[in-house]
């Protein structure tokens, strides 16, 4: 029998785009196209190809990442040595990302702006950013 991964609650989600001859336009409805109530969005953009984002799981918050311009990937990591890699390269895509998975975001294209929607506010205390630590909570 397969054993249980944290991964497997994370899921590739593709939005509906509406199109027309003026172009696209995706809409994200919290409970409806997505799993949870947005709180929170926030946006990375900048990052060089080299840089290494994230690095940290959350107590509390669930995600959505969608790379609405540029591309990215994520890499999740389930503390027990499960790993996934998504590319996210089109502005109707994403991944939704449960709590407590690791999470890192790298080769980031010069034009990426990364968007993310998270169901809860920001709050530093829910990080958790050592991986050592995050381990050990995944083997309980
Ligand atoms: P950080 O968590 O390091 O970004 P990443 O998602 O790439 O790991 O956040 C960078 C900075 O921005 C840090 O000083 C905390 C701040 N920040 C907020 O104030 N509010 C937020 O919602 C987020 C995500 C970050």
């Amino acid at each position: 029998m397969k054993e249980y991964s944290i991964l497997d609650q994370s899921y590739e989600v593709s939005f509906p785009q509406h199109g027309d001859e003026r172009g696209w336009l995706v809409v994200v409805e919290g409970m409806k196209d997505i799993p949870f109530d947005i709180k929170r969005i926030f946006y990375i953009y900048g990052s060089d190809g080299d840089v290494i984002r994230g690095r940290h799981a959350n107590r509390k918050s669930e995600f959505i990442l969608v790379n609405v311009a540029g591309s990215c990937k994520v890499r999740l990591d389930d503390g027990r040595g499960k790993e996934k890699i998504i590319v996210l390269d089109q502005p109707h895509k994403g991944i939704y990302i449960p709590k407590m998975l690791w999470k890192d975001m790298y080769d980031f294209s010069n034009d990426s702006i990364l968007l993310c929607l998270s169901s809860q506010v920001y709050d530093n205390e829910e990080y958790i950013r050592d991986y050592e630590e995050y381990k050990k909570e995944m083997r309980k």
